[in-house]
């Protein structure tokens, strides 16, 4: 079965079509920037753009950079506020005229790894983590996800904000060197090891194509991969929860 899935990130907003019996695209990947300011106007008028493009009739699932809950968005950090308290299946239905399903865009990921990366180990602690404009996260449990865990948020003594600390924008914004940002992304490492004895962590979004570059600094005690499905893990996963949702 095929369903389109669009992930919607601080930068760009990406879409395919994906097959979920394999999780492969079976079409190119669109992508647009994220409009500024990324109100839902602008951003449902990308999404509608790219469901067009594609002539697509069916489900949609649409991974989104906040707290979502049965469609409805209740943060806002990396988007507009004026997200807050929206419905945005509502509106992307309307939008687009296909069913939506929405959900957090690294749950969507950690989804993803998990169903279509060949993990073997699924039992356990599995800490997903995002890091790109902001650090986003999935929890996974013996092979079933804790969503909305938002961890980019958690507070580090002396440092303030993970995800401003220690995300990907912050090593472009500071113009830290790999190993330096890698200081920092590690003690945020250790914080996370201390409060949830993870079995695993795996690293999505931008920073997980230059792992050779940071991961030898860490300093962690918990195994690190990159995610196998690198930037397309978003789409997949959006898809894979609009199957759920509507194709039970
Ligand atoms: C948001 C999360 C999101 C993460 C990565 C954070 O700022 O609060 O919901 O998963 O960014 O996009």
């Amino acid at each position: 079965m095929e369903v389109l899935g669009i992930d919607v990130g601080g930068s760009g907003i990406k879409g395919s079509v994906v097959n979920l019996e394999n999780g492969k695209f079976t079409a190119k990947r669109i992508r647009y920037r994220t409009p500024k300011p990324s109100t839902p106007q602008a951003v449902s008028k990308v999404i509608a753009r790219i469901t067009r493009e594609f002539s697509w009739k069916k489900p949609i699932g649409v991974g989104f950079p906040a707290v979502v809950k049965k469609n409805v968005i209740y943060s806002a950090a990396n988007v507009d506020r004026s997200w807050i308290d929206l419905n945005a299946g509502e509106l992307l239905t309307e939008a687009t005229g296909c069913p939506v399903a929405m959900v957090n865009d690294a749950d969507a990921a950690a989804l993803a790894e998990l169903n279509y990366s060949g993990i073997k180990h699924k039992s356990g602690t599995i800490l997903f983590l995002t890091v790109g404009t902001g650090i986003g996260s999935g929890l996974i449990r013996d092979g079933k996800l804790i969503p909305n865990t938002e961890l980019g948020h958690l507070m580090l003594e002396e440092w303030g904000e993970a995800e401003v600390y220690a995300s990907d924008a912050a090593r472009k914004r500071e113009g830290l060197r790999w190993k330096d940002w890698a200081l920092r992304f590690g003690l945020y490492l250790r914080h996370l090891e201390d409060l949830f004895q993870p079995d695993r962590f795996i690293i999505g979004g931008g920073a997980s194509k230059k792992g050779d570059r940071f991961v030898p600094y860490l300093n962690i005690r918990t195994r690190i991969l990159m995610a196998s499905l690198k930037n397309r893990a978003g789409i997949i996963g959006a898809a894979l929860v609009a199957k759920q949702t509507f194709h039970r």
